[in-house]
């Protein structure tokens, strides 16, 4: 499977049988000026809480492409009420079977409002199983002692943590993270996209090549093979 990284929080996760895009923040990021958010094509978008550096563009990606909203059953439906009525409502603990593999909805340690004001219910993460690779996208999260039951649980093979401090874990948690969830491969999120959570690169790095866990920072626009 292929994951395209987007800037912020964002990521194309294509497997075999569908585009699952994750919290889109694309069109207010200075960063990600050369995306553009209108040629994106997914089949589902996946949101972790209702921040607006998690949705922002998340409305008009769903209307144009017609993609399944999969998040908290509060997000579903508020976008229900904006007349896209094919989400998918799921809360903590819960999975269900989509066509391309198994999903978790997993809790994390943060807040949700939606843009309007309006109840975000709570902020999640979530694993996923496709394609024989176990990927377990953290949200915006804090460091919980929770994820070493995820590791326990499952067999986690890139876990993708924020590591920007000041909003949710910093780097040091987020090592602490990937070695309680037993996950070979990091990829940092939720960084530099704003002044409180600018990082330094090689520092981030240096922290992580005291593990075994090793941190990737994908560029804006690149695509992995995972
Ligand atoms: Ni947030
Ligand atoms: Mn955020």
């Amino acid at each position: 499977m292929q994951l395209t990284y987007f800037g912020h929080s964002c990521f194309l996760l294509e497997t075999d049988k569908a585009k699952i895009l994750f919290d889109p923040f694309i069109s207010p990021n200075e960063l990600a000026k050369d995306i553009d958010v209108d040629a994106i094509e997914c089949d589902y978008v996946f949101l972790s809480h209702g921040h607006e550096d998690h949705v922002a563009d998340a409305e008009s990606i769903l209307k144009r492409t017609g993609a399944k909203v999969v998040s908290n059953f509060e997000i579903v439906s508020w976008y229900g009420n904006k007349g896209i009525d094919n989400g998918h409502p799921m809360n903590f603990g819960g999975s269900w079977t989509f066509e391309f593999g198994w999903v978790k909805y997993v809790q994390a340690v943060h807040s949700s409002v939606m843009p309007d004001g309006a109840y975000g219910g709570n902020p999640g993460g979530f694993i996923i199983q496709a394609d024989g690779k176990t990927i377990y996208y953290a949200g915006d999260t804090a460091l919980f002692k929770d994820m070493e039951l995820f590791g326990e649980q499952y067999d986690i093979d890139w876990a993708l943590l924020p590591i920007g401090d000041n909003f949710t874990m910093g780097p040091m948690d987020a090592m602490r993270a990937a070695r309680m969830l037993n996950c070979p491969n990091v990829i940092g999120m939720h960084y530099d996209t704003f002044g409180f959570i600018e990082i330094d690169h090689a520092d981030v790095q240096k922290i992580f090549d005291q593990t075994r866990n090793k941190l990737t920072l994908m560029q804006i626009g690149e695509t992995k093979e995972l």
